[in-house]
């Protein structure tokens, strides 16, 4: 399931990180490609210890714990700190999957669910740089305004594709969900979905919405990890 999640970042946020940015120095993607990726991974990154970055980095996860849609669609459980990179001059990230584990800050190990991409170009200023996400109804092309977001199963082939003009600068990162199930966590978000619309149309006290809820958390005590 790949889900665009809009706005992530209001205009002023976007144009604000776009600075900092900007002025930060980038070094050689490849540092954190670990040993699979390496080789198919040509880009810049921002550094770990990146101020810019962590300011950044913050401001989009106080936005992603405020963003409704994100909360329902991710149903977050660990979320590690956004990292950045930068795409121009050809540069390209070929076909692969990203690793299963990761480390948190603290160094507790936890695992990749879903993959973040948060566009800070917009896309008319660059060419190429598509993320093609191989999932199961086929491959898809991402290509988003600056502030919007897409979550992708990290499991899913995905590559970058050559940025032939221009640059494209993003943040991703990922997160371990407390619904370890690609198909489970759909299912949970089809029903969050109905069930606000149906609360919108009908009110929260409604019985068959507070029954549909009641169900919908049953099955994220059944299945969820905490
Ligand atoms: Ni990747």
């Amino acid at each position: 399931m790949l889900i665009a999640i809009p706005d992530v970042l209001t205009p002023a946020q976007t144009a604000e990180a776009r600075a900092l940015l900007e002025a930060a120095d980038w070094v050689d993607g490849r540092v954190t490609a670990g040993h699979q990726g390496a080789h198919v991974k040509n880009n810049r990154q921002l550094p770990q210890n990146s101020e810019a970055g962590r300011i950044v980095g913050e401001m989009i996860l106080r936005a992603l714990s405020n963003n409704p849609l994100f909360m329902s669609a991710a149903l977050p459980l660990h979320v590690l700190p956004p990292t950045f990179n930068r795409y121009e001059g050809g540069e390209a990230f070929g076909n692969h999957v990203d690793g299963a584990m990761r480390f948190l800050p603290n160094g507790q190990r936890m695992r990749t669910d879903l993959s973040c991409t948060l566009f800070f170009s917009e896309p008319d200023e660059y060419e190429g740089g598509e993320l093609i996400i191989d999932d199961v109804f086929g491959s898809k092309s991402v290509k988003l305004p600056a502030g919007h977001m897409i979550l992708y199963p990290s499991s899913s082939v995905h590559q970058v594709t050559p940025v032939t003009k221009g640059a494209r600068v993003s943040s991703f990162f990922w997160l371990q969900s407390m619904i370890r199930d690609n198909a489970q966590r759909a299912l949970l978000f089809d029903m969050d979905v109905a069930i606000q619309r149906l609360t919108g149309e009908v009110g929260a006290t409604n019985p068959s919405v507070v029954q549909l809820t009641g169900a919908y958390h049953n099955l994220l005590r059944m299945w969820g990890e905490v």
